[in-house]
């Protein structure tokens, strides 16, 4: 036993209008675990009333990404301190489908990363192998590699989450098997504690990503190493979430 408290994320993606608030309503309602920290990271556009109603709830709201100045001229973007000062306090970095479709590299998720911890945000940070890179044998490489180059110095347990999902079990009900999982987990602590010292390494969540649902989350949250989700469909409904964080 570690003395880690769990996390239950719930990244809505793409997903939510006004209506989808009385989610975050249900599952306050449900209060399925107080030993479990619960975050959820909507659309930029319900970041504020989430945060308004979650004030007195002990329900975190995060940002699903940042970018890497403060402010500027960079149209559509959103800074760190900008989600800070609607109500945020997490912000994913570097998720996949970003690194994808945007092309981010470990080196900007790093400064997105940085910039989140300058407005006081805690940093999910994101990494994952492809389904070729898992077929090669190459994961842990790959893993390293993300885990050093998209993570600033001067990493706390507090300031820091990381989410390993591996890019070809999110969204696809596929899943790693609990000794892949741990195998990545493990790496990932080890990698933590060897570039940010015992007590640091130990205190950093780690999350898995990637078709989490509510019937697989025990046997996930239960790995030495696994502090956690990162939930993507099955966070969108209260129904299903509390079901996860209870499981946590
Ligand atoms: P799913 O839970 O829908 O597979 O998504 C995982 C994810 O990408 C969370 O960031």
């Amino acid at each position: 036993m570690n003395n880690r408290r769990k996390i239950a994320a719930g990244n809505w993606k793409m997903n939510g209008l006004r209506q989808a608030l009385s989610e975050v309503e249900a599952l306050h309602a449900a209060n399925p675990n107080p030993n479990c920290e619960v975050v959820i990271c909507p659309p930029a556009t319900l970041i504020r009333s989430m945060a308004k109603i979650c004030g007195e709830m002990e329900i975190n709201v995060g940002g699903q990404d940042c970018h890497e100045n403060n402010a500027g001229a960079h149209t559509g973007d959103i800074s760190a301190e900008m989600l800070a000062d609607t109500g945020a306090t997490h912000v994913i970095t570097g998720h996949s489908e970003r690194r994808e479709a945007y092309a981010e590299t470990d080196a900007l998720v790093r400064s997105k990363s940085q910039s989140a911890w300058a407005a006081g945000l805690v940093a999910i940070v994101c990494i994952g192998e492809s389904l070729a890179h898992r077929k090669a044998k190459d994961t842990l490489e790959i893993v390293g590699a993300q885990l050093s180059g998209s993570i600033p110095d001067g990493a706390t347990g507090e300031n820091l989450v990381v989410a390993y999902e591996p890019i070809w079990a999110i969204g696809s009900g596929l899943t790693p098997t609990l000794d892949e999982i741990s195998e990545v987990h493990d790496f990932i602590r080890a990698q933590l504690i060897s570039r940010f010292g015992e007590a640091t390494g130990n205190a950093v969540r780690i999350l898995y990503g990637g078709s989490m649902k509510p019937d697989n989350a025990t046997e996930i949250g239960a790995l030495a190493n696994v502090d956690g989700g990162l939930v993507g469909g099955a966070s969108l409904k209260a129904a299903d979430f509390s079901r996860i964080v209870a499981a946590l």
